[in-house]
């Protein structure tokens, strides 16, 4: 397989409260932008690297030159953004020692889930050679999860022990995730926010999708609390 990696990082950062695009927070003297792309190439299996950007941003632009990335303009939701990225991915240019055959498989990954380990990638791409067409990296859920009603109201509780909270790099053959992907323009904006992660696509699909190991380091960046746990673990 020939794996291109996408990494998204045009969201804007809102509930971090910075006032900046996420991905260009800096943890430790880094952007996350620039832990997640290093967390990338020590993956070594990323052909190619195109990264989704903020409409004006130059900061992420930079970062991402010092890393053979290619930068694409992102969209208004994530879904948005992963289109943008899909359809210049072999345009990218080739990291050093790889081939220049076009991809066969992606790896969609989140700046924000920047110190994903090596391990979270290896047993990803392990799973597409083996054959496997969607894959994503979970972990156990440590709280009772409830689902509610527009009026807050209890609506069930699914049993924990079947739940799985979803992080990334997920991985897909390439092929499959363009197809998935091809339907999204019929969405209304409204429906394209609730695709929350591209395995979503492949499930509606009624395709397979399984599940591997991921690894608590990829907690996804998302508040203030989370910027002082990831503080904590890297800068010293
Ligand atoms: O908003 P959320 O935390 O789910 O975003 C997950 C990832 O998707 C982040 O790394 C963010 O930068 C990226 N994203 C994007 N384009 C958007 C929205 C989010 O690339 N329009």
């Amino acid at each position: 397989a020939v794996f291109a990696v996408i990494v998204v990082a045009a969201g804007s950062g809102s509930r971090l409260g910075r006032g900046i695009p996420k991905a260009a927070v800096e943890v430790a003297g880094k952007t996350l932008l620039q832990w997640a792309l290093e967390g990338v190439i020590a993956a070594g299996i990323a052909s190619r690297v195109v990264v989704t950007v903020p409409a004006g941003d130059t900061v992420l632009r930079q970062v991402c030159e010092r890393f053979g990335a290619l930068a694409v303009e992102g969209g208004a939701t994530r879904s948005e953004s992963v289109t943008a990225a899909l359809s210049v991915l072999n345009e990218a240019p080739l990291q050093t020692g790889f081939s220049e055959s076009p991809a066969t498989s992606v790896l969609v990954h989140d700046a924000a889930r920047c110190f994903a380990p090596v391990s979270s990638f290896k047993n990803v791409a392990e799973a597409l050679v083996a054959g496997e067409k969607a894959v994503i990296p979970v972990v156990p859920v440590v709280d009772t999860i409830k689902s509610v009603d527009v009026k807050q109201v209890v609506t069930g509780t699914p049993a924990r022990s079947e739940l799985r909270a979803v992080q990334t790099p997920q991985g897909f053959d390439l092929a499959t995730l363009l197809d998935a992907y091809s339907d999204l323009s019929s969405l209304s904006p409204e429906e394209a926010e609730t695709v929350t992660d591209d395995a979503m696509l492949i499930e509606t699909l009624g395709m397979r999708v399984l599940t591997v190991a991921g690894h608590a380091d990829a907690f996804k960046v998302t508040t203030p609390l989370d910027l002082v746990l990831a503080q904590a673990l890297y800068e010293h």
